[in-house]
């Protein structure tokens, strides 16, 4: 008896003074486990006399009990007391701001050649697309450039080395030789929603990468262009005005814009001009819509009847005019961008900064996101 209530006591004072969880379960194994003290002692009954088992049973189940119940109350204090103990190490302070998202933005590039895309749309153009992979005929032959003629060299062509018929290919140097293939119907494996292919009259945009091999702050190896071709019975270089013209204003958002035709030549259009915006380039931004400084943006001019009989059409019922904008140019002009090699240089921080939001809402007054 006296046992039982040293054996009690001693490792009650023992389950009190535990530390950690640890030592909890080593006094419930050492107590309560297969070979425990207590354990010994519930096992020690079955050889008791029934009067002794009558007599030591209760006390045996008794300590077994109050022992059980100790462990499991040391063991609750142990748990909050570690749980507050991770609760003061860990808070979390929901005044701080969350940590930053990293979103994907629309490139310049592509914002730009959205909204030229809109603008155009709005005024009936369709859209058609080649390959970037050309052939000499659509890039300068049926462009009316004489064959061996500077003109070509004028366009510092990536030539690919010679195929296996002996016909060099090229990285097209403009988007003009879409204008071949729209012309001729040449192009009957793209998608039916690609304009390509139709008679006339024609009325398309198309946009694309080129290829240069040029590099400076103006000048990048690989840029995009935007090509417009309309064909029609009685189309003159009045509608070519009107169209860039009305496309400078909505595009760059502002009735202000002021444009001039300066005369200039391309083998594939005749009369050619260049077309230049009037501009501020006083503070070291450019400002359209203001000042008295000029910028060059695109060529146009009224399509060579040589082109037209090149493609296929008889040049004495149909005529039309043709333009090429340089996407990136006036993407860095409408938004400031100073030099265009940054624009390629797959710089995460200069997208970052430059770039579009995918999830604009529509500007009401021009349409355009
Ligand atoms: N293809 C010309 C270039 O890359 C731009 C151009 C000029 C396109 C006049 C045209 C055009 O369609 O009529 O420099």
């Amino acid at each position: 008896m006296t046992d039982l209530i040293q054996l009690q006591t001693e490792l009650m004072a023992r389950i009190d003074a535990a530390q950690d969880l640890a030592a909890v379960e080593a006094l419930r194994v050492e107590a309560l486990g297969k070979s425990g003290s207590i354990s010994e002692l519930l096992k020690s009954l079955g050889r008791m006399s029934p009067d002794e088992r009558r007599e030591q049973g209760p006390k045996i189940n008794g300590l077994r009990d109050a022992v059980a119940t100790a462990l499991a109350t040391r063991k609750a204090i142990l748990e909050e007391a570690e749980l507050d103990a991770k609760l003061a190490a860990e808070r979390v302070d929901l005044t701080l701001p969350p940590p930053p998202e990293r979103r994907g933005r629309v490139h310049p590039t592509m914002q730009t050649l959205d909204e030229m895309i809109a603008v155009f749309a709005d005024m009936g153009f369709g859209l058609a697309e080649g390959p970037d992979i050309e052939d000499d005929f659509h890039n300068f032959t049926a462009l009316n450039f004489p064959p061996k003629h500077p003109a070509r060299e004028m366009h510092d062509t990536f030539w690919l080395p010679d195929g296996p018929t002996g016909e060099r290919k090229l990285l097209r140097t403009h988007t003009s030789p879409v204008q071949v293939r729209v012309m001729q119907k040449a192009n009957e494996k793209l998608p039916s929603w690609i304009a390509n292919g139709q008679e006339p009259p024609i009325r398309v945009i198309v946009p694309g990468r080129v290829y240069r091999s040029d590099s400076d702050a103006t000048h990048t190896p690989m840029f995009h262009q935007l090509e417009g071709l309309v064909i029609d019975r009685d189309i003159t270089l009045g509608h070519l005005k009107w169209t860039l013209d009305t496309f400078c204003r909505r595009f760059f958002e502002t009735d202000a814009v002021v444009t001039r035709f300066r005369p200039h030549h391309f083998p594939f259009t005749e009369p050619s001009a260049e077309m230049d915006v009037q501009c501020d380039r006083s503070g070291g931004s450019i400002k359209i819509g203001q000042g008295s400084d000029w910028l060059e943006i695109l060529g146009g001019g009224m399509v060579h009847p040589n082109v037209l009989r090149n493609c296929g059409l008889d040049a004495d019922e149909w005529q039309g005019f043709a333009f090429g904008l340089g996407v990136d140019r006036l993407g860095a002009l409408k938004y400031g961008m100073p030099d265009l090699r940054d624009m390629f240089a797959s710089d995460v921080r200069w997208l970052e900064h430059w770039g579009f939001s995918a999830f604009q809402a529509p500007n009401p007054a021009t349409g355009l996101s």
